[in-house]
């Protein structure tokens, strides 16, 4: 079973042998230490109170299978389970770009601001090709801020339910990220 988010916080704060100070040492001096947690992206994709905006598209978009050159921005909620009444720990906002003409791939670039706990207002940024017909999809995680300054790895997303009717789908997001 998954962790709560901070659960696994609290853990990765305790297995953890260095503890940033904000003092002028170097980050790289300090060791660079796995941490890994789970969270759900609540994506409202119709509706009036939709986080997914399209906001271009081609003249030809509407007569490509894959959706080539459709352009939307996204700002979802974050939250520990996949409900969304569960606890929310920060948003994710970013823009996609369907960047395929033979399958539906998005060409992403997304930040994951954390709102809880020590992460409170620390950030990753995770930019890649997501193609939608995997289930499971791999983007690197670039970078990120705060407790996540120089922070790289990688992320595995997947899509926990589609409710089209709803006009909303759930994203699982596991990350592997390397900090110091
Ligand atoms: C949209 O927001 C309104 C007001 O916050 C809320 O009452 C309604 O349940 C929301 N709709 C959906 C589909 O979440
Ligand atoms: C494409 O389809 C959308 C939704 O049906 C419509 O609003 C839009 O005008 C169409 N665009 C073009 C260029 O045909
Ligand atoms: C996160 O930081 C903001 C700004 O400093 C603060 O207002 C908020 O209460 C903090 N949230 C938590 C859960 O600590």
């Amino acid at each position: 079973m998954a962790l709560t988010l901070t659960k696994l916080f609290l853990f990765s704060f305790l297995v953890s042998s260095t503890v940033l100070t904000g003092n002028s040492q170097p980050l790289t001096s300090k060791r660079e230490k796995l941490t890994r947690f789970r969270v759900y992206v609540q994506d409202r994709i119709a509706g009036s109170n939709a986080t997914v905006l399209h906001v271009a598209q081609a003249p030809t978009t509407n007569q490509s299978t894959t959706s080539f050159g459709l352009v939307t921005v996204f700002d979802d909620a974050l939250t520990v389970g996949p409900e969304m009444s569960s606890k929310n720990v920060g948003v994710v906002q970013g823009t996609s770009a369907f960047a395929s003409q033979s399958e539906v791939a998005l060409s992403m670039s997304m930040n994951f601001v954390f709102t809880e706990g020590k992460y409170n207002r620390s950030s990753l940024t995770v930019v890649g090709r997501n193609v939608l017909s995997l289930k499971v999809r791999e983007m690197p995680i670039v970078g990120g801020t705060g407790l996540f300054r120089l922070a790289r790895g990688y992320i595995q997303t997947s899509t926990y339910s589609l409710d089209l009717k709803k006009g909303l789908a759930v994203l699982v997001y596991d990350f592997f990220v390397y900090r110091y």
